[in-house]
């Protein structure tokens, strides 16, 4: 019985120790971008400067600080057990020395090792280490049966089931953590990095200072109580984590559906923009580029990266009334009639109007209704002046005239960009916003080669 129960504890030892590092190795993976010879170097340093690595050497490292500092002052720590022989195991000094290096030493040994190796996430690196690190911790219980009279069986029974616990832990922190940390970083989501380090950062420390003082103070029936907390924090401590990359997932899973509407939103007002556009023989991509300018000339006085999208969207649908001016006084080769022009100033009313059904963006009819006012208020439709005129209308009706006449005509060329900046600077202030304009000439002043035409 005692051989098989050797045999046992060794097997389970073990495999315990090859489930780990695979594990371990295939969490690091996750955060790296390797394949081929870099992955089996990664591999190497990974083991290395892993969990257990590390944790031999901090204990190495503790034994030697600790045996200098009794042979130097034998009362610094723990006067009443000075042991005079290297059975390191006897104090607690010991156990925090050891317990702090392993922190330290995983901490920053991950995370050197994920800035030279040029992870995706160094963060995520440190937190593979020190979840790792607390598993292991965790995993380091010291139930055995002979809290029960030593009994053979009990023995066997309880190695059995701590060798059964940890490998269960070690499968749910893969499972439930791990994989939902790859698809957090497959998608590449901005996440709160702290949320990863903090918590499995100040467990570490923690546990290694409580757990291993515990373990020396307490014996029989306080250590079982003990072993078996543990057992219930390391699966809290999964569940935590389990939770909260499943909500970050979520969260990414909304931010993309609220992306995908937005991108058929714009889709949609283009569409829109270029049905308008079909309309008329000479101004095709008109309307594209009167967005265009705009949030150019937006971006150019300031407006906020929300105001400028908005006087783009606003651009694309300006001329949406046009649908209801008939297609023969759109394409008019003669000049029009009077009658007919009323026709076609009728287009910003119904602009609006149309525009206006769409609830969710009430400003998108601004555009439309306003772009033919004029600064001295002698425009259509409601003759409003200066700043009664809404600024994005402001704006569009400058970009709406800069694509007139630098698009060709039937009956001329675009004009040259010296015609353009006269044109613009004769109507400031009459027809035009002088802040708009200055706006403009500046963007033609850099667009030296003349590429902002048709
Ligand atoms: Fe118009």
């Amino acid at each position: 019985m005692e051989s098989l129960n050797t045999v046992i504890k060794y097997v389970s030892a073990i495999v315990g120790f090859i489930v780990f590092v695979q594990m371990f190795y295939l969490s690091i993976l996750k955060c790296f971008r390797k394949d081929g010879r870099g992955k089996i170097r990664l591999f190497f340093l990974c083991f290395f400067t892993g969990p257990l690595f590390v944790n031999a050497f901090s204990q190495f490292i503790a034994g030697i600080i600790y045996l200098f500092v009794q042979i130097n002052n034998a009362s610094f720590w723990e006067s009443s057990i000075a042991t005079q022989t290297l059975m390191m195991n006897e104090s607690v000094g010991y156990y925090v020395l050891s317990g702090l290096i392993f922190f330290l030493n995983s901490f920053i040994a991950s995370w050197i090792l994920s800035r030279k190796l040029k992870a995706k996430y160094p963060s995520l690196v440190v937190f593979v280490y020190l979840m790792s690190d607390v598993l292991l911790l965790l995993s380091m219980r010291t139930i055995d049966g002979s809290l029960f009279g030593n009994s053979e069986l009990a023995v066997l029974l309880f190695s059995l089931a701590d060798f059964l616990i940890s490998m269960l832990s070690y499968g749910l922190f893969y499972f439930l953590v791990i994989r939902g940390l790859s698809s957090l970083t497959d998608r590449e989501l901005a996440t709160e990095r702290r949320v990863f380090i903090l918590p499995p950062a100040l467990f570490v420390l923690l546990y290694a200072t409580v757990c291993f003082s515990l373990f020396y103070y307490l014996d029989g029936a306080a250590v079982l109580c003990l072993s078996g907390s543990t057992i219930l924090i390391e699966f809290l401590f999964i569940w935590a984590f389990y939770i909260i990359i499943r909500n970050i997932n979520a969260t990414g899973d909304a931010l993309e559906a609220k992306e995908e509407v937005k991108a058929l939103s714009v889709e949609v007002m283009e569409a829109l923009a270029h049905t308008i556009d079909a309309k008329d023989e000479y101004t095709k991509g008109h309307s594209v580029r009167v967005a265009a300018y705009s949030r150019m000339l937006a971006e150019r006085m300031g407006l906020s990266a929300d105001e400028c999208e908005n006087v783009y969207y606003m651009g694309l649908l300006h001329d949406i009334g046009k649908i209801g001016v008939p297609n023969e006084i759109i394409n008019s080769p003669t000049k029009l009639t009077e009658e007919e022009f009323s026709v076609v100033k009728m287009h910003p009313g119904l602009g609006f109007d149309i525009l206006s059904e769409i609830k969710s963006r009430p400003d998108l009819a601004i555009g439309a209704r306003w772009h033919h006012e004029r600064f001295d208020g002698s425009g259509y439709p409601d003759g409003r002046a200066g700043e009664e005129i809404p600024l994005p209308a402001r704006i569009i009706s400058v970009a709406d005239s800069y694509d007139a006449m630098t698009s060709n005509r039937s009956y001329r060329k675009y004009l040259s960009q010296e015609k353009v900046k006269e044109e613009l600077k004769k109507n400031e202030g009459t027809q035009f916003d002088p802040g708009v304009v200055s706006a403009m000439l500046k963007i033609m002043e850099e667009d030296s080669e003349y590429s902002l035409h048709e």
